[in-house]
């Protein structure tokens, strides 16, 4: 075992900018290192970009540039969108760079003098959109498998002796069973290398790009034989007789497009040529499509990353960097793992709203509200709920055992668990209902509540590094950075003085779901005018006219301001199982937290008003004295939903 984790991604051709295909392997495999980090691991997160091929110099030519200056202007728009997306990567390789161009030309003279390499004709397709030889038998309506264009070469080439590796091959994958993940995805390399392994056709004529072979300048290195030497390159491999203190490498990340031809056969055979040992792990992980189609830049159904998070943040109001924790997140948990996942705005923006604006806002603006309000801000020194320690227990422990199959969705997943978790608790422990019956349960309520939302920070934390930084900001507690500490209740320590709560994740409206981004700003929503004065009461009603309103008593869950009115708070409210957004112009009489967990009467059958474009599904009964409005609140502790009359 190596001292250091290696974590790599496949380097992308820079024939395109990034989009959210390249991103989410990319992703993967940064949530897969901070987690490492955390666990105590001394990490290398290793990107790059795939700089050689014939598909390369020939986006240059069409786009009317010298290669070189192509090549370098999209690298470094890799470099500053990964940069963007907070990846944290450590090491970033070209393969334009002399430390790539020197292990591929001592790959080739070693496994040249070894006698796995040979000159002879090929004859055959070439793909150049995935920089594939195929076969006569291979093509699909004269297409390749993928629907590419392909054109006829016949070239006096060099080939690897690929047919030589197949048992060694086989019997790898059999003694490792962690080799090829997932399992499904293993079984496709098995069949395909019990087909029968080809020799493979390993040069190029050279067109003036590309590593030139060595001994033979007028071919060049094919540049999928070029592309996967990057992991050797990076680890300092030839040269640095050191190279072995991160290599092998522990997972190879990558989409299964190239898992099958390249990864899992050529690339091991050729590390077994040169008797350096096999990575641990290659993940490869199913497509996102789009449209029915692999998001692909020759598709034209590209969606760069960081314009989704601008987009985002234009839209809801939260940070830019809170608006790329959303995408990360939300990209982490539909991560296509066996299956191919299907990308669409609208699954984008619902995802944002339910786990993040509600479950996640809604856990921390209760947790700290609750615990300012009857704790005066201070974390009981009292043991958490044993309800609350076997759910962050389970959490952490359902993270653990996805990390450890790679399944970064599921690992997303188990941390928003913890949350939903929360929510659920404070909902059946009303921690309210026992500060007014003086229930000495209400500590141990407390701390656990903290402790949960102290979990989540932690879990959350590989995905979301700015959102977990907020959480701990906003209890005023030191990060927690050390996955040992996570779920532990020392981390969220009696006695410790919250902050208060700061709104993160601004709900999407409805009408504002899947809206593609425009340039132009929207036409601002005019505020209805507000009645002028009440109308009188009638002198006289029947009691039949009275019953038709349906009062109820209902609970205060949650409250906040309005964003841009200084009269209205939005809460939300419990009428016995049944939730209800309502809009209020109490603001200038009540602070929001003061609200939580008060018992008040609803009208619920009043009709649904838009106020300030958001739905308000009933309305409170207040008094009104003039200065301000006074809540009518049963005078004791009522039965959830009741009816009032
Ligand atoms: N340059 C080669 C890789 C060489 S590695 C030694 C290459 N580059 S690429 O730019 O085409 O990137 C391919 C990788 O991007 C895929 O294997 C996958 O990891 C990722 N994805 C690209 N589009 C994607 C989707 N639509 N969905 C999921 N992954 C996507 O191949």
């Amino acid at each position: 075992m190596p001292e250091i984790t290696s974590i790599t991604t496949p380097i992308y051709y820079v024939n395109s900018v990034p989009h959210i295909g390249t991103m989410l392997t990319t992703l993967a495999a940064d949530v897969t290192a901070r987690y490492r980090r955390m666990r105590g691991e001394k990490v290398l997160f290793l990107t790059g970009t795939d700089e050689n091929g014939l598909k390369v110099k020939e986006a240059a030519e069409a786009a009317g540039k010298d290669p070189q200056a192509f090549v370098d202007a999209i690298s470094d728009q890799f470099r500053v969108i990964w940069r963007g997306m907070n990846f944290s990567v450590d090491d970033f390789i070209r393969t334009t760079e002399p430390r790539h161009r020197r292990a591929v030309e001592e790959v080739w003279v070693r496994l040249r003098d070894k006698g796995y390499l040979y000159a002879d004709t090929y004859k055959g397709w070439y793909d150049v959109s995935s920089e594939t030889f195929y076969k006569e038998s291979d093509l699909v309506d004269g297409k390749s498998p993928d629907g590419n264009d392909v054109r006829w070469v016949e070239e006096e080439n060099w080939f690897f002796r690929l047919s030589a590796f197949e048992d060694r091959l086989l019997a790898h994958i059999e003694t490792h069973p962690n080799f090829i993940i997932p399992e499904s995805r293993k079984n496709e390399v098995v069949s395909f290398i019990r087909q029968g392994l080809r020799d493979t056709c390993v040069t190029r004529a050279n067109p003036g790009w590309g590593i030139p072979v060595p001994g033979d300048p007028e071919k060049v290195v094919y540049v999928w034989f070029d592309a996967l030497v990057n992991y050797l390159a990076a680890s300092g491999w030839p040269d640095d007789p050191h190279y072995t203190a991160s290599w092998p490498n522990t997972v190879e990340w990558m989409g299964k497009d190239i898992l099958t031809r390249f990864h899992a056969t050529l690339w091991p055979a050729m590390l077994m040529g040169l008797e350096v040992d096999l990575p641990e792990t290659l993940v490869g992980h199913a497509w996102m499509l789009m449209g029915g189609e692999k998001i692909s830049k020759s598709k034209g159904n590209v969606v760069a990353p960081l314009d989704l998070a601008r987009d985002l943040a234009e839209k809801s109001g939260c940070s830019f960097e809170l608006a790329v924790d959303a995408v990360r997140y939300a990209s982490t948990a539909a991560m296509p793992f066996e299956n191919d996942g299907v990308w669409t705005l609208e699954n984008f923006d619902r995802t944002y709203n339910s786990d993040l604006a509600n479950d996640l806002g809604n856990a921390l603006n209760r947790t700290i509200a609750i615990i300012s309000k009857f704790a005066e801000g201070r974390i009981p020194d009292a043991e958490p709920e044993a309800e609350t320690v076997a759910a962050c227990e389970r959490a952490k422990a359902a993270f653990e055992e996805a990390m450890a199959g790679y399944r970064v969705d599921r690992a997303a997943h188990a941390a928003l668990d913890v949350i939903r978790f929360l929510n659920k608790y404070i909902d059946t422990r009303a921690p309210w209902a026992l500060a007014k019956a003086s229930d000495a349960a209400l500590p141990g309520v407390l701390r656990g509540m903290a402790l949960c939302l102290r979990t989540a920070e932690g879990l959350i934390r590989p995905i979301m590094p700015t959102t977990a930084d907020a959480i701990a900001d906003q209890m005023a507690l030191t990060p927690v950075t050390v996955w040992d500490e996570v779920g532990r209740r020392a981390s969220a320590p009696g006695g410790a003085t919250l902050g208060s709560p700061k709104p993160m994740f601004p709900r999407l409206e409805s009408a504002k779901i899947g809206v593609a981004p425009t340039t132009e700003a929207p036409e601002p929503e005019k505020p209805k005018k507000p009645a002028k004065g009440l109308p009188e009461p009638a002198s006289e009603v029947d009691i039949e006219e009275f019953f038709r309103l349906n009062l109820r008593v209902a609970r205060i869950l949650e409250a906040e301001p309005v964003e841009g009115s200084d009269k209205l708070l939005k809460l939300q409210v419990m009428v016995g199982s049944e939730k209800r957004q309502v809009v209020a112009g109490i603001r200038s009489s009540y602070s929001p937290e003061d609200l939580i967990g008060l018992q008040v009467v609803l009208v619920a059958n009043l009709k649904p008003a838009k106020i300030r474009g958001l739905e308000s599904q009933g309305m409170l009964l207040a008094a009104d004295d003039g200065e301000g409005a006074i809540l009518v609140s049963p005078e004791r502790e009522s039965p959830e939903g009741v009816r009032v009359r």
